[in-house]
């Protein structure tokens, strides 16, 4: 089941993205940085086209399809996800109009910047949540040798090219410039450490738990 550690790869790459908008939105309301336009506008591209072009296609099209198929009883829990995956796209789209609203006016539009990353941040561990204590164990309840050998396929990218490969590696070097681009400890761009941020600034807790966390959490 191949697959099962690509999704759960998938989701710990966009959850260690949105945790450094949340950290990087941090630094800017609680300590005085000027806000990363480059760097936020790369997260926000990140979370534009890897859930919607690339992750959650995969999922509709072979996992939630062939678990439908074999388990009727969990229609209502895929239902719920698939609009999940459908109302991701408006609330990225919130977020780039607020950026973009922040390139033109600056600093007084920032805090609805800020809004819309922590609600969407919100909205995407509860997603991940169900999908990893929820589909998973019913898929490997439910689902054949075959089924697997089909949702592999689709997720090592052996299967469709437009989801597969290529578009992997175009992705890890939207990823890979993320990383340049943020500061330590997020990344390896230029910025100030994460003691230097702490003597600064302490930091309110207005954001989720680190991605790395929230996963070895039971469901609530
Ligand atoms: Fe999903
Ligand atoms: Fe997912």
């Amino acid at each position: 089941m191949l697959a099962i550690r690509i999704i759960t790869g998938e989701h710990l790459r966009l959850a260690a993205v949105l945790h450094g908008m949340l950290y990087a939105v941090r630094q800017v309301r609680f300590g005085g940085a000027q806000p990363d336009l480059d760097l936020l506008g790369a997260m926000v591209s990140y979370i534009r086209a890897f859930p919607e072009r690339f992750h959650h296609p995969k999922e509709d099209e072979y996992l939630f399809r062939l678990l439908r198929e074999r388990n009727a009883d969990a229609a209502p829990l895929l239902d719920r996800l698939q609009a999940e995956h459908r109302a991701s796209a408006h609330k990225v789209t919130q977020i780039e109009q607020a950026l973009m609203l922040c390139q033109r006016g600056g600093a007084p539009e920032f805090a609805k910047f800020a809004s819309a990353v922590a609600g969407y941040a919100a909205f995407h561990w509860d997603h991940v949540r169900a999908e990893e204590y929820e589909v998973i164990p019913l898929a490997e309840s439910f689902l054949l040798d075959r089924d697997w050998e089909i949702i592999d396929a689709a997720f090592t990218g052996h299967s469709d090219p437009l989801l597969g490969a290529e578009a992997g590696a175009e992705f890890s070097e939207l990823f890979r410039r993320i990383v340049a681009l943020a500061p330590p400890p997020l990344g390896t761009g230029p910025g100030r450490s994460a003691a230097d941020s702490r003597r600064s600034s302490p930091q309110p807790q207005e954001s989720p738990s680190a991605p790395s966390e929230k996963r070895r959490q039971p469901p609530r």
